[in-house]
Formats: structure tokens, C-alpha cells, sequence
């Protein structure tokens, strides 16, 4: 087979720029190693930013979005038991974010790529690249006992962090930045309505809990974990038990609880590569950088990914100019360190530290009150919250 873009990797990522090129009259193929149940089995992201949402739009996906996501404009931090509103709106010139799951939109970007024919192979095994520093790279796969070659002008790495594509990167050019958290979120998903109409971050000395939701009768719910518990040591009623406990008394007087209908652990992680690009290789989301959720900015940024690299693409099949390729790495990382950044802040504004001397707990208290105590403070807060320009 031949095309003009390869995509590794069928989550948002690769379906989103796959679905964008189709509509510019660019050939592509989505190689996905897992089923379409699989992919959709993922509980993950929950909050939009504007541009991702116009992006999801210009692709043409963005019906159901719009029908059936909130607008939130605000969030509430809750520490020391009291409950603190950000207004989002008032300190980001009139913005908000979207309630939306990502299941959702993954489910609207299969229908589309459906709808237009796109090419999209699922279950391809043994995914791997080749010749990526010349000009005529090609990718390889396993469908059954066949081996399959696809031949192409540029190959997306949209793969995720467990991926192939970074690591075709050859280790000298490659570099990593990464730290990782010492804690988990353990995430339940029940039917049962959310505790509060707006999102609840809680700081709390048991650790961190977050009340969220994908809709008025689908709650998201997480909390903070030592790395070396598994889902299995938490039943439904130690679960709700403890998040009760970390909430202000208010709060937890409100909660409803129920069933769990999905219960997994993510540990947190930052993690950047450089350069996101090498010869005629492409990466972009998580396959080139990862952010803790605390800031809900990871699928956020692999969208101004996404958006530099479909212009990029563009220009270059419309008129041969390759400069917006050229620069894509260089683009892309100076919107991701943001990002990283904020992530980071939010996480250790958030969580409890175990290891952490006394010094640094009192600093963390005094970030929290003077965030609460400075119109400044808070407008850093909401501009980064509902997502920096592309
Ligand atoms: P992925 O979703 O990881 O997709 C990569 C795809 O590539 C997968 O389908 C995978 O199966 C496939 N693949 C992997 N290896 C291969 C291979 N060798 N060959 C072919 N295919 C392969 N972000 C936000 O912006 N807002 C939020 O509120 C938010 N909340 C989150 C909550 C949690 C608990 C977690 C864990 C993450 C959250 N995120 C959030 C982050 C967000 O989910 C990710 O950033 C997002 O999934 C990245 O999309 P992606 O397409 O780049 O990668
Ligand atoms: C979610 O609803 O899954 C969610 C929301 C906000 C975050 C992280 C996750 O910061």
C-alpha cells in the first residue's frame, strides 16, 4: 500500500489528524495495535479546552460535543475543609472549558473516519518503521501471518508513551526530560450524579482527591494512592469511604454512591523527548510527552500538536513549503513546556508528599493562600487552566 501520511496509533492523536488531512485531500492510514473496544474501554480526559473543541469541529466531529458536553466555567479547590471557587470565566476574558470524555470523542472520531472511508487498521502487530532519515520511509506490520508494507512521504507517531515510534529515534539524537510522581490516581467511574455541578480538586492531608464527571448521571471520581496498590485493594466501599474522608463535611454530606462500572490506577508522570521529529518521522500527544492529569492538560496539548502538524502538512502538499515541518518540533515543545509546567505546579499544590521535610509542606500551604488571596495569582491559574493560544 502507498499513502501520503502514515499514522501510528489510533487514539485522539493519530483518528483527529487523520480525520483533518482526509478533509484536505490527504492520504492516510491509522495503524492501531488494539481492537476498537479496546480503545474505547479507556476511561481517560474529561476536560476540554477551546481549542481543541474548535479543532474537533473543524474536523467535523464536534455535533455530539456540542450537544451533549458542558460548558464548566469554574472549578472549586477545597482545602483545610472550605471550598474555594475559580472563576474561570471572570479571570480568563470570558473563557471555559468542555466536559466531554474522551471515550466520547474517540467514539465521534471512529464514526467520522467511517463515514469518510477512512483507511484504519486495527489489531496491526509487530508495528514498525523504517529509512525514517530518507526520503522515502515505510512502515511494517503484522496482520496474522502476513507481513504488510506501507509506503509514504511522512510517518505520525501518535502512539501513545508505550509506543514504537519514539524509539525509532536513534538513542544519540534522542533526548528525555522525566520525573516521576511517588503516587497514583485510583479512578472510579460510577452511575450516579455528580456531587457538584463544577469539578472539586481537593487538597487534603490523606492526599489528594478530585470530584469530576462525564455527565449529570456519570460520575468521575479519583484519589490518591501509593504506587503499589492495585485496584484490586480497594473495594467500592473502601473507596467511596476515604474519598468521603477527604472531602469538605458539606460535600461528603452530598455524595451519592453506587456501583463502580470501571476502577483503574494511573501513576503520575512528567516526561518530555526532544526533538519531537526526526528525518521524515512526526510525533505527536503522548508518544512525545506526558503530563500528571492534575492540570487536565495532557489531551489538551497532544490537540496544538495536532494543529501545528495538520497546518504544517498542509502547506506542504498545497504549495511544497516544508518551513512549518521544519519547525514543527521546536513549535510544538515551546507549548508543551507551558503545559508541562502547569501540570507540575497544580500537582505539587495538590498532593501530599510523603517524603516531603516540613519546610516544603509550609511553602505549599502559603502557594495555596496566596492563590487565594491575589486576583494575579488567580488569573495565571485560569489562563492556563482553560488552555494557552496554539
Ligand atoms: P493515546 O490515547 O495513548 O493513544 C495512542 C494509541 O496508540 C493507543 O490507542 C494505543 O493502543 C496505540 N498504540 C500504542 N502502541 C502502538 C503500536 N506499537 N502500534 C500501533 N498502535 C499503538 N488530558 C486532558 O487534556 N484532560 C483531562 O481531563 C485528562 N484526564 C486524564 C485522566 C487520566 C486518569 C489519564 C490517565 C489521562 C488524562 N488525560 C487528560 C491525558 C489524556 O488521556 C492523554 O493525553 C491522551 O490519551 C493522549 O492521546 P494520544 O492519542 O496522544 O495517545
Ligand atoms: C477527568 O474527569 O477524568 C479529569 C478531570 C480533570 C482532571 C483530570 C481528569 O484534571
Amino acid at each position: 500500500m502507498r499513502v501520503q501520511v502514515c499514522i501510528i496509533g489510533g487514539g485522539p492523536s493519530g483518528l483527529l489528524l487523520s480525520q483533518l488531512l482526509h478533509l484536505q485531500g490527504i492520504d492516510t492510514v491509522v495503524l492501531e495495535k488494539y481492537s476498537r473496544d479496546h480503545v474505547l474501554g479507556r476511561i481517560r480526559a474529561g476536560v476540554l479546552e477551546r481549542g481543541f473543541a474548535e479543532l474537533m469541529r473543524e474536523a467535523q466531529c464536534g455535533e455530539r460535543m456540542d450537544r451533549e458536553g458542558e460548558i464548566h466555567n469554574g472549578f472549586h479547590i477545597a482545602h483545610d475543609g472550605v471550598l474555594h471557587h475559580v472563576d474561570l470565566h471572570k479571570y480568563s476574558h470570558g473563557n471555559s472549558v468542555t466536559v466531554y470524555g474522551q471515550t466520547e470523542l474517540t467514539r465521534d472520531l471512529y464514526e467520522a473516519r467511517d463515514r469518510l472511508g477512512g483507511k484504519l487498521v486495527h489489531n496491526a502487530a509487530d508495528v514498525s518503521l523504517h529509512d525514517l532519515a530518507s526520503d522515502a520511509p515505510h512502515v511494517t506490520y503484522r496482520d496474522g501471518g502476513r507481513e504488510v508494507r506501507i509506503d509514504c512521504d511522512y510517518v505520525v507517531g501518535a502512539d501513545g508513551f508505550h509506543g514504537v515510534s519514539r524509539k525509532s529515534i536513534p538513542k544519540d539524537v534522542l533526548r528525555e526530560y522525566e520525573k516521576v510522581y511517588p503516587f497514583g490516581w485510583l479512578g472510579v467511574l460510577s452511575r450516579t450524579k455528580p456531587v457538584s455541578p463544577e469539578l472539586i480538586y481537593v487538597k487534603h492531608d490523606r492526599g489528594f482527591a478530585l470530584c469530576s464527571m462525564r455527565s449529570q448521571v456519570l460520575s468521575r471520581y479519583y484519589i490518591q494512592v501509593p504506587l503499589t496498590d492495585k485496584p484490586d485493594d480497594w473495594s467500592d466501599e473502601a473507596f467511596w469511604s476515604e474519598l468521603r474522608r477527604r472531602m469538605p463535611l458539606e460535600v461528603a454530606a452530598r455524595l451519592i454512591t453506587g456501583p463502580s462500572i470501571e476502577k483503574s490506577i494511573a501513576p503520575l508522570r512528567s516526561f518530555v523527548a526532544e526533538p519531537m521529529s526526526y528525518g521524515r518521522l512526526f510525533l505527536a500527544g503522548d508518544a512525545a510527552h506526558i503530563v500528571p492529569p492534575t492540570g487536565a492538560r495532557g489531551l489538551n496539548t497532544a490537540a496544538s500538536d495536532v494543529y501545528y502538524l495538520y497546518h504544517a502538512m498542509v502547506a506542504r502538499y498545497r504549495t511544497g513549503d516544508g518551513s512549518g515541518l521544519n519547525a514543527y518540533s521546536q513549535k510544538a515543545l515551546a507549548r508543551v513546556w507551558k503545559a508541562q509546567r502547569f501540570s507540575w505546579w497544580m500537582t505539587m499544590l495538590l498532593h501530599r508528599f510523603p517524603d516531603r521535610i516540613e519546610y516544603e509542606d509550609r511553602l505549599q500551604q502559603t502557594e495555596m493562600s496566596y492563590l487565594f488571596s491575589s486576583e494575579t495569582a488567580l488569573r495565571l491559574l485560569a489562563e492556563n487552566y482553560v488552555g494557552l493560544p496554539f
